[in-house]
């Protein structure tokens, strides 16, 4: 079995993810910050365990560090708590459904203007000078960026962007780039940044961060509001962070693994991982450039990325060549339209699609040959 579907969701987790969740169930799955038994405490202990774990990888404040189901949900909360009615936002042309369905409905229902910044080189990667005169054309309330294209692969310069269009807030969508990619949130100049906890950070399914700068943390509404165990006499939210953002029971088993796995990356160190996973990406792509009739797709030698690529086969379609290397050789890709249409009308690929690999830090240089083996093989 060979798993080359890291962008989608990390697999293997990262060891001791799996027991530090059945622990967590086992022995410590009280509520956490509901009451002061020894389970609650057990509890609470987790979820900041995590919290901290996360602030210290990424540069980050542990109380300006929030956690919630997913980058989705982190997105949605940034963009519906930052935009009203007339607004206008700055985006690249390689964003993720994450972001532009919401985008959309903000457009339809609050009138927000939305700007793509198409990017003439690169395969769509904007260059800092490009996203600024987009926000200068009119006034601008937001930028949001795509740190690295789930599709091509390409890391987005957001902290150049965030310097060229200082005071305009930055958010970046870190989804396919924490963990993977060394990043330090506190030297950004970002406003805020979102990521999965299931991809790159190695954690389980159901998890995501949200970091945000401290005047953002001053002002950010939040999406769902609810029981938070704090000021339970009062029917407004809290005023403070956490509380404000993280209405409800948090995952807080997912935590746990969560943090696990961030302590062990911390460990490994995330500089590593990236350059290892590099080097793996690099050996693929010359694999399948010595297939006949391969093409990449917006692969660029010497440019900041992460380790996923995406490729199609001249005469073959996406989803029965992925089908058949999962079926007949076990290699796991995932193929189609990747929740980012946007990115690949940008590429030239929609609306047929790609055959998508991404890298994750535990394949071997062996697994990458026999994957490409074996795409040669279903090719036959
Ligand atoms: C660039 C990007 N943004 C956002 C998301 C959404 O992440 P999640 O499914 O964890 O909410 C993904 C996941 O595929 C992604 O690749």
């Amino acid at each position: 079995m060979i798993y080359l579907d890291h962008a989608a969701t990390s697999f293997p987790k990262a060891p001791g993810v799996s027991r530090a969740v059945a622990r967590f169930l086992d022995e410590s799955a009280g509520n956490p910050g509901r009451g002061g038994h020894r389970l609650t405490v057990a509890a609470s202990r987790a979820v900041e365990g995590c919290r901290d774990a996360v602030a210290s990888l990424l540069g980050a404040d542990p109380e300006r560090t929030l956690l919630g189901p997913g980058a989705t949900f982190w997105i949605n909360t940034v963009l519906a708590g930052i935009l009203g009615t007339g607004d206008r936002v700055v985006v690249s042309a390689l964003e993720h459904n994450a972001v532009m369905r919401p985008l959309r409905h903000l457009e339809r229902t609050a009138g927000i203007g939305v700007r793509v910044v198409e990017a003439a080189h690169r395969w769509g990667v904007p260059k800092p000078e490009e996203i600024a005169a987009a926000v200068g054309e009119t006034r601008t309330r937001l930028v949001v960026l795509a740190h690295a294209s789930n599709v091509s692969g390409a890391v987005l310069p957001v902290e150049a962007v965030a310097r060229a269009v200082a005071p305009v807030p930055v958010v970046a969508d870190g989804a396919q780039t924490a963990g993977s990619v060394p990043f330090h949130f506190g030297r950004s100049g970002l406003a805020a940044f979102v990521a999965s906890g299931h991809k790159g950070l190695l954690g389980p399914p159901g998890t995501g961060i949200l970091l945000l700068s401290e005047a953002l943390a001053e002002t950010l509404e939040p999406l769902v509001r609810g029981g938070t165990g704090s000021r339970s006499e009062s029917e407004a939210m809290p005023d403070w962070l956490p509380d404000r953002l993280e209405a409800g029971t948090p995952n807080a088993a997912g935590f746990a693994g969560l943090g696990e796995a961030v302590r062990w990356l911390a460990g490994e160190g995330v500089p590593t991982i990236h350059e290892r996973t590099l080097g793996l990406v690099r050996r693929l792509v010359d694999g399948l450039r010595g297939i006949p009739g391969v093409r990449l797709h917006g692969w660029t030698e010497d440019e900041p990325r992460v380790a996923t690529v995406s490729f199609t086969v001249e005469g073959a379609d996406s989803g029965e060549l992925a089908g058949r290397l999962d079926r007949d050789h076990g290699v796991m890709l995932r193929p189609g339209l990747h929740c980012a249409p946007a990115a690949h009308r940008r590429l030239g690929t929609f609306p047929s699609g790609t055959v998508r690999a991404g890298i994750g830090p535990f394949l071997t240089a062996e697994a990458i040959d026999a994957a490409v083996d074996a795409v040669r093989a279903a090719l036959r």
